[in-house]
């Protein structure tokens, strides 16, 4: 297997540590955007299957950064799909069959929903309203393009919000953490009533896995937990649990309501039927157990942490919420 990663600010080398010795593992720091290097490696490393989990997510970050977002997600797709598609055209017929290109998409394609709406499914109407959302459908877009128009065996998965050891500390989830074990402000958006659905980062491996296996060409799948949770509630729940392993900690009483993300999207859900039906994929992780397993992750590596909050990302810090976290 090759892994291309271009190692940008939430990438880290050190997350591959245990399969260092692993020879089944090559390593490229490289970006998607490169068609050079991804020509030369999909020619020499003659691949079965190209899983492009490459992006920039991170809602905040499109709403300072928005052209950093089109860049890697629009142009980086589109030049992946190009090399991909250049290569899957000279394969022999038998290699050609079995090629298989598997796009990682995202549930915030479809924008917000009412309390009462019913889940997005495969075929609602895209309405992404932040430029991450907007660079994600342009690139789902293309991928579809692909597909309808060469006959390239490309799929999508779009998922839920995923969360799980090893996750970039900008997020929801291990930001809350790392502020609880940092002793920090535990910053909730608005009234902290908005709601997601959360995935364990591993059952969404396994849908990704189950869409390569046995996915349709040309087809989409969505993947999620059946875990819908306000804020609200998955910092209090974070709270309860991080108790259970510091029983002196106070993080609760630090729940601090701030302004509100502009744009933000009150609700997402979808609809996974198709997945569980056709592909026999469903999330095995209950959301505490796997909210209480990241909590223990992050409480025993505190190297990674320490890396993981350097200057930049306190400077993002800084930026964004107006303080740095050095503050209580
Ligand atoms: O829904 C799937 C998407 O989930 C992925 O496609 C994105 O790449 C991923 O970043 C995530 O987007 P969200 O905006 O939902 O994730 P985030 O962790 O940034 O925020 C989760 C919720 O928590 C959201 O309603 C905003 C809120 N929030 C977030 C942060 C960082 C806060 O209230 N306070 C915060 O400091």
């Amino acid at each position: 297997m090759v892994n291309v990663d271009c190692l940008s600010y939430a990438g880290n080398e050190e997350n591959l540590r245990s399969l260092e010795n692993d020879s089944r593992l090559h390593f490229v720091k490289g970006n998607i955007s490169d068609s050079d290097l991804i020509s030369t490696l999909l020619k020499s490393f003659k691949p079965q299957a190209v899983l492009h989990f490459a992006a920039e997510t991170h809602v905040d970050r499109s709403l300072c950064f928005p052209e950093q977002f089109i860049e890697t997600n629009v142009m980086g797709t589109s030049r992946l799909l190009t090399a991909c598609y250049d290569y899957w055209r000279g394969l022999p017929e038998p290699a050609r069959q079995c090629f298989r290109f598997v796009h990682v998409s995202t549930d915030e394609v479809y924008g917000s929903l009412g309390p009462d709406d019913p889940p997005s499914g495969e075929n609602s109407p895209y309405a992404p309203n932040s430029p991450y959302a907007a660079s994600k459908a342009g690139s789902d877009h293309i991928v579809r393009a692909f597909h309808r128009s060469f006959g390239f065996p490309a799929m999508i998965v779009n998922a839920t919000n995923l969360y799980g050891p090893y996750q970039f500390p900008e997020k929801f989830i291990p930001l809350t953490i790392i502020n609880c074990i940092q002793g920090h402000s535990l910053p909730v958006y608005g009234d902290g009533l908005y709601s997601r659905d959360w995935l364990y980062v591993e059952d969404f491996c396994g849908a990704a896995a189950a869409v390569l296996k046995a996915g349709r060409p040309g087809e989409k799948y969505h993947a999620g937990g059946g875990n819908e949770k306000t804020n609200l509630e998955v910092v209090q729940a974070i709270c309860a649990i991080f108790n259970e392993f510091r029983p002196d900690s106070i993080c609760a009483s630090r729940i601090t309501f701030i302004e509100d993300r502009p744009g933000h999207d009150r609700r997402y859900h979808l609809d996974c039927s198709k997945i569980k039906k056709e592909l026999g994929w469903f999330p095995a992780e209950p959301f505490l157990a796997g909210l209480r397993k990241t909590i223990r992750w992050y409480l025993e590596h505190p190297d990674w942490v320490r890396a993981a909050t350097g200057a930049p990302y306190q400077k993002w810090i800084e930026m964004h919420y107006g303080f740095s976290s050095s503050r209580g």
